[in-house]
């Protein structure tokens, strides 16, 4: 993707002395009192700001954090607890500006924070007004928010437009060089493992894969889906009868090509969905009319982890089963194993996903971790984001 990237400013000098402005995603998730319960995303944005930092530049970062009512800032929608673990991790204090858009005050070497972006009037239709005000605080704009890449708000898009250079943060530009390598240039075979409740929310993504992947691995509920349009039956089972159709053309897409969808020969069932309910191992064309599928048997476990042992690439979002439940977080456990042991470039995203590898561990074997939830998941459509979009045309 051709954009102008940061830490090329930075290598030939341009940043020195400049007033950047950064948008990182520093949305993360917080208590009921307000403490950070999970600060990726501030790890994350930490190494743009500190190539700003020893660039010379004079530094700005905001972030939107929830999504707040324009013009109506309440005490919950504060960066606050942010800045105070950003200059934590920065090893440094980092003031917080409220009303910043009229004008900031930032020498070269220093760094603010910019009060939660999505509380300025205009934010969310992105206003030129208020996005020419806000290019006009810097010299260089640096976008370094992926998961924020499918807004066109005021600070993801409109700043772009109107900023002397618009430019991709290193973790922008790192999300964009592991989803080309996976999706634009993968190593083939390329196999994707798409999971999650409802074929409805992830149709188009399955569409669009299926014109690219060699496998593609259903899980959860969409897999209950897909078993229908197999002719299997699902009991009780999560499932959306009237998506059938839409299955079967995915499986007969993928067909056509030469490629497949995995429908599991043996699942795990219970009576009930709970954590302490009787786990049942049964071949899939066992399900009875009271069962509910909670996740993959052993033996298409063991298979599907055959495959992606094989994989050149791997893409992965959702777990395959019910991993919350250990009676049921097999299926799940076997794939992130599988995935951690596979020589192939692997890319995961999406919370759930996330969450799994964190729970088995394997941070450190996954080729790259997503920070987005929605911006991938829009990557995975097939979609060109709006922050790429208008970063490639500020590069032509
Ligand atoms: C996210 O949490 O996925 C991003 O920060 C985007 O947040 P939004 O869905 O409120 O735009």
């Amino acid at each position: 993707m051709n954009v102008i990237r940061f830490s090329d400013l930075c290598a030939q000098g341009k940043a020195s002395g400049q007033r950047v402005f950064i948008r990182a995603d520093l949305n993360v998730p917080q208590d009921d009192n307000g403490a950070i319960t999970e600060d990726t995303r501030i790890r994350a944005s930490v190494p743009c700001i500190q190539m700003a930092l020893a660039a010379g530049a004079a530094v700005m970062v905001t972030s939107h954090l929830g999504r707040p009512t324009e013009g109506a800032f309440t005490p919950e929608d504060s960066l606050a607890p942010v800045a105070k673990r950003l200059g934590e991790l920065l090893g440094r204090e980092v003031p917080l500006l409220a009303n910043w858009v009229d004008g900031v005050t930032v020498a070269p070497g220093q760094v603010v924070l910019l009060e939660n972006c999505r509380v300025n009037v205009g934010e969310k239709k992105n206003s030129p007004e208020l996005a020419k005000k806000m290019a006009a605080l810097c010299d260089i704009f640096v976008n370094d928010a992926f998961g924020t890449a499918h807004r066109a708000e005021g600070t993801t898009y409109g700043i772009a437009e109107y900023a002397k250079i618009a430019c991709a943060g290193p973790l922008l530009a790192a999300e964009i060089d592991a989803i080309t390598k996976a999706l634009a240039q993968p190593q083939r075979p390329l196999v994707a493992i798409v999971a999650g409740s409802k074929v409805s929310t992830k149709l188009t993504i399955l569409k669009s894969l299926s014109e690219k992947v060699d496998q593609l691995i259903v899980g959860g509920g969409i897999a209950n889906t897909f078993m229908l349009a197999a002719g299997l039956k699902i009991g009780k089972s999560l499932a959306e009868p009237d998506l059938v159709d839409q299955a079967k053309a995915v499986i007969e897409a993928m067909k056509a090509r030469g490629a497949a969808v995995p429908i599991p020969v043996d699942v795990v069932t219970a009576k009930t969905f709970s954590a302490d309910a009787v786990a049942t191992v049964k071949a899939a064309a066992d399900v009875a009319d009271d069962d509910l599928i909670l996740d993959i048997g052993p033996q298409t476990a063991a298979a599907l982890a055959t495959q992606l042992k094989a994989a050149g690439t791997i893409v992965w979002n959702g777990p395959v089963g019910v991993f919350e439940f250990d009676a049921f977080a097999h299926g799940t456990e076997t794939i992130a194993r599988a995935i951690a042991d596979s020589a192939a470039f692997s890319i995961a995203g999406g919370g759930d996903t996330l969450a799994a590898i964190a729970k088995y561990g394997i941070e450190n074997q996954v080729g790259y971790i997503s920070t987005g939830g929605g911006a991938f998941l829009e990557i995975l459509e097939g979609k060109t984001l709006p922050a790429f979009e208008i970063l490639q045309k500020r590069a032509a």
